[in-house]
């Protein structure tokens, strides 16, 4: 299966954006990471950033017929973007939201995720680990799910 790993705004700044939040790990450790552990789980990994939410969208709708499902971090997007929540329910593909933070545990402007409901799950609060896990979870669907 050929996967999405896209990441929305200001995550290009992972590394130094408050770390003490987010953790030490760079976007291109994110990335170099999300392709290892894809690649052995048999999944040919894509990744995209764009601190755009008309390219997320574009990404979004790209992704059909040429992915099999999405590993999606739409950063503070989520909590706003309703237009992304219809792209995704528009192409019908499996997405895996994923948060760094635990988004439950902080501001109450980051409890609502757009996302969510149109997700087939979220994994929160495991820092870089969570792409993993969303990767491995996404594989496990894919592999149930008739094509
Ligand atoms: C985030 C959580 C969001 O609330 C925040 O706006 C981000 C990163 C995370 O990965 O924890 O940009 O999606």
């Amino acid at each position: 299966f050929s996967v999405l790993v896209l990441n929305g705004p200001n995550l290009n700044l992972l590394g130094t954006r408050q770390p003490e939040v987010y953790g030490s790990t760079t976007l291109a450790m994110v990335e170099r990471a999300c392709a290892a552990h894809g690649a052995a789980l048999g999944l040919d990994v894509t990744c995209l950033q764009s601190n755009h939410e008309g390219a997320l969208i574009d990404a979004i709708h790209a992704a059909k017929g040429v992915h099999a499902g999405i590993v999606l971090n739409a950063g503070a997007y989520t909590h706003t973007s309703i237009a992304l929540m219809d792209a995704i329910a528009s192409v019908e593909l499996p997405v895996i939201e994923v948060h760094l933070s635990n988004i439950h545990a902080r501001e109450a402007f980051r409890h609502t995720s757009y996302i969510a409901p149109v997700a087939l799950g979220q994994i929160c609060g495991f820092g870089a680990q969570g792409y993993n896990l969303a990767l491995d979870a996404l594989k496990k669907h894919l592999s149930e799910v008739p094509p």
